[in-house]
């Protein structure tokens, strides 16, 4: 694939556009809004967004309040020219309502671009990315991008924002559900793959969307893991862990870029020329547009480097923000600034023509309607909801086994946690559009694969645990099966957490059940690494399952029973309690190497190693590696190894490659994944695996910011986690 690119046909046929265009036209074209609900309540929208905050109402009832209210979708400004795009407008009848007025009755007939959330699926809603990072499989990042991308487009849509591509190492940061995790090389594999699934190689398509890297950059390094705060990093650390799956996006052609809501070392991504000018287009080359975050440019005056809303627009558009989202700072005072100077029309000129460059790019001038029909085909079709289970089960995470799993079908189970029968929960943040009584949960699943079982909920996140429930649940089970975690909207945007332990009274239930002695499965349904080092030491085994989409339940049941060997690997750390975060594989070197030596880099109240480390996952069977040999050739180094699966399953297993600089000028991580390879691996089978490591990977800044590769020795490790033993040294 292509990097995102002009073309002169196409320049051609914008300048003949701008030449048409008043001010007010342009600055209309990079006005993106969302519909606002409207007149006619009984109760007025603050009311009863004040009434939810409080309980008094709960979520369904105030989605059924916004969705039988009348909106306004600014038609009047759709046919004066001053919308150039929607966020959050969606089904294809109403797109095209919209549509032919921009066509059909506005001065220019440019038409609209409709842009939404499309993060984990739309309607079939695929394991949370963090989850489906846990697959290290970019074949299925690429399917469910693509997956979602069709049910997408069907519903009028054109542009996703998405893939999220922050490097995050802070679990308190409720947005670390969203991306791929911790590691630059892996979520920058994950974002070519998320890319090539959204957009495909025809942008024209109509089954596919746009896509958006996003959030433009260091977002994940909110200070304390606090959302929207601010980040700050030095360079080498910008463009070592942050930059690599964003570069990875731009050469994989993506179309649009969304700048993040935080500030980068002082100034905010919004109005930063360093990061849309030097870095996006003078360094990457990059000839999309990047919209704004919502309401980012207006942020600014809150972060005080901005007078007013004028003062903002004209900062967010002298740095490179085509499309203002929400905020109305463009539509508002660009006109007047450029008129009276203050803004070289220039400068508007170039915003507009990356937008509308956006709009011939997607074909919209040619096809600018969806075929209405579509949407009932494609929804949730077998195809997506097959896929979905897939993805749910290469997902999951086996944490801890004492031999407890697969369990048979046929013993007296028990089956207790809220969290086993409530759907919506299942499906994780950013679900718009997906509906809780369309996803399979864990006591559906059962029921339609006829195992028996006794159910009480007996506690949840939220709900005290009762003690009798609980006691006459499990009485006559020989095993209990306990699903406890975080309820949705415990991870995502706005959800950060100081404590990322097991909420309310679920520990408690887990020690009872311990302590009846009855066997414990437990099941962690979940937004991010979670300090769950009770429950590990409570259960007899662990299985991280995530916020596992539509299909959770089947691919858990698939997994416990053992109609599918768990596969899927930790993107993240887990760490042993919340005060250990930030915590990540790949630090830097200390002078004080971590050991139980007094003086050494710890906490003295923690265990020294994480409680579960990156890449980290368990398998119905055992790998083991040996003969490893490193070659290094001109360009590259060629590491080869032998993998047997010593188990009697079948089984998936990822071989991981991690490198480490042993002396260079610069402190450098203990380890940095560098490679990998998913293999398939029958009982007593032995595969030769060869993985290649291009010697230009394996550089650092400088303090002079150029990127360097010192010879000397490195050392290649290969194994099934972080933490693998097997390791040759190679002199560069
Ligand atoms: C704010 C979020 O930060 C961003 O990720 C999202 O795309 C926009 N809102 C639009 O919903």
């Amino acid at each position: 694939m292509r990097k995102f690119c002009s073309d002169l046909e196409i320049e051609r046929k914008i300048d003949s556009l701008l030449r048409k265009m008043t001010v007010e036209e342009k600055a209309g074209q990079l006005n993106q809004v969302g519909p606002s609900p409207v007149g006619g309540f009984e109760i007025s929208l603050e009311e009863k967004q004040k009434m939810l905050a409080e309980g008094k109402i709960t979520e369904e009832e105030f989605d059924r309040f916004l969705s039988e209210e009348k909106w306004d979708e600014q038609e009047d400004d759709i046919r004066t020219g001053r919308v150039g795009s929607f966020l959050g407008v969606r089904d294809a009848r109403r797109c095209n309502h919209l549509q032919k007025i921009a066509v059909e009755q506005s001065r220019l007939g440019i038409p609209l671009l409709f842009g939404m959330d499309v993060i984990h699926g739309h309607r079939t809603m695929f394991p949370i990315p963090l989850a489906e990072s846990c697959s290290w499989d970019e074949t299925l990042f690429e399917r469910t991008a693509q997956a979602a991308a069709v049910e997408a487009a069907a519903d009028g849509i054109h542009w996703t924002f998405a893939p999220m591509l922050d490097i995050a190492r802070d679990a308190r940061w409720g947005r670390i559900a969203e991306g791929a995790g911790e590691d630059p090389y892996l979520a920058s594999r994950y974002a070519a793959a998320k890319v090539r699934g959204f957009q495909g190689d025809d942008l024209t398509d109509p089954a596919r969307i746009l896509a958006c890297a996003k959030h433009f950059i260091a977002y994940g390094a909110a200070i304390g893991g606090r959302d929207y705060n601010s980040a700050d990093i030095s360079l080498q650390t910008l463009w070592e862990v942050y930059m690599p799956p964003f570069i990875a996006a731009c050469e994989s052609g993506v179309a649009t870029y969304m700048a993040a809501f935080n500030d980068l070392n002082g100034i905010p991504c919004s109005v930063n020329s360093y990061l849309l000018q030097d870095v996006l287009r003078d360094k990457l080359g990059f000839e999309g547009l990047v919209v704004s975050d919502a309401g980012s440019i207006w942020e600014c005056i809150a972060h005080g480097v901005a007078a007013d809303r004028k003062d903002a627009g004209k900062q967010a558009l002298i740095a490179g923000i085509a499309i203002d989202m929400v905020s109305r700072c463009y539509l508002d005072f660009v006109p007047d600034m450029v008129l009276s100077g203050e803004i070289p029309e220039e400068r508007l000129d170039e915003a507009v023509r990356q937008v509308l460059r956006l709009k011939y790019a997607k074909g919209l001038f040619d096809q600018p309607y969806t075929d209405e029909t579509l949407e009932e085909k494609v929804t949730l079709c077998p195809e997506h909801r097959a896929l979905a289970r897939d993805a749910a089960r290469k997902s999951m995470v086996l944490l801890k086994n004492n031999g407890i799993l697969p369990m048979k079908k046929d013993c007296k189970i028990a089956v207790v946690g809220e969290l086993s029968d409530i759907g919506s929960e299942m499906l994780g943040t950013w679900t718009l559009y997906g509906k809780g009584e369309e996803t399979v949960t864990f006591i559906d699943a059962l029921k339609t694969q006829n195992i028996s079982f006794v159910y009480a909920p007996c506690c949840g996140v939220e709900t005290p645990l009762d003690r009798q429930a609980l006691q006459a649940v499990i009485i006559d089970a020989d095993v209990v099966i306990a699903m406890v975690g975080e309820l949705r909207d415990m991870s995502g945007e706005a959800s950060s957490l100081s404590y990322i332990g097991l909420a309310g009274d679920q520990d408690e239930m887990l020690r009872l059940i311990k302590e009846s002695n009855k066997p414990l499965v437990t099941v962690l349904v979940n937004g991010r690494p979670m300090a769950v080092g009770n429950a590990v030491s409570y259960s007899d085994a662990v299985l991280e399952a995530w916020h596992g989409g539509t299909e959770t339940g089947n691919a858990i049941v698939d997994i416990l029973f053992g109609d599918y060997n768990p596969s899927a690997r930790l993107t993240t750390t887990f760490p042993n309690a919340s005060g250990e975060c930030p915590i990540y594989y790949n630090h830097v070197s200390t002078g004080r190497p971590t050991s139980d030596v007094r003086h050494s880099c710890k906490y003295i109240d923690s265990p020294l190693k994480p409680l579960y480390p990156f890449g980290y996952g368990l398998s119905y069977t055992t790998y083991t590696y040996n003969n490893l040999e490193v070659k290094a050739l001109e360009d590259t180094l060629e590491v080869i190894v032998e993998v047997m699966n010593d188990g009697n399953m079948a089984g998936e297993e990822t071989v991981q490659l991690y490198v480490q600089d042993v002396l260079a000028s610069r402190a450098r991580p203990v380890r940095e994944l560098k490679g990998f390879k998913k293999i398939c691996l029958q009982p007593g089978e032995l595969q030769k695996v060869s993985l290649s490591v291009p010697v230009n990977s394996l550089g650092f800044y400088n303090d002079s910011m150029e990127y360097i590769v010192e010879p000397g020795e490195f050392k290649i490790y290969v194994g099934h986690d972080s933490e693998a033993e097997l390791c040759q040294s190679v002199v560069l």
